[in-house]
């Protein structure tokens, strides 16, 4: 259960994440900053179900659900800083360099884990 909230969180926090950049690259300012709040309700709905199933898991292997927990904090983190600085006008690439790396790590280990669907385990 928590697993599809999860997921569904991440998914509709990611669409949100790049609908915000989308709109803000074509100007669309007032828009820009009602999907950049929402996305960041969305943050804490993937934290709180994360959370969530860190409690659930962490006894299983602690060393690596500690590292799912980093590595999904660390996109939030990235998400956040993209859109501040994108809406600043201040330079991204490296920021979205790192993003796509650690959103295809954070997506294999949480897939590698014992819970929920583990294709790569
Ligand atoms: C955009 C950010 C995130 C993405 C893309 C993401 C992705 C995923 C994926 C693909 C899974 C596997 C689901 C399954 O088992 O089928 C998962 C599980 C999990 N996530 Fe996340 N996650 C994110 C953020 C977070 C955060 C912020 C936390 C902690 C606060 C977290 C903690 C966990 C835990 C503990 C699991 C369970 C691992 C298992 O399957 O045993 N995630 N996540």
């Amino acid at each position: 259960m928590t697993t599809h909230l999860h997921i569904t969180t991440w998914l509709l926090g990611l669409i949100l994440f790049f609908a915000a950049v989308s709109l803000f690259n074509s100007g669309k300012m007032k828009p820009f900053t009602i999907v950049h709040m929402i996305t960041r309700v969305f943050y804490l709905l993937i934290l709180a179900t994360g959370v969530q199933l860190f409690i659930a898991g962490y006894n299983l292997s602690k060393g690596e659900y500690f590292g799912k927990l980093f590595l999904g904090l660390v996109i939030i983190v990235l998400m956040e800083l993209i859109l501040v600085r994108t809406k600043k006008r201040k330079p991204v690439r490296t920021l979205w360099i790192i993003f796509v790396i650690a959103l295809i790590l954070v997506i294999y280990m949480g897939l590698r884990l014992p819970l929920g669907f583990h294709p790569f385990a």
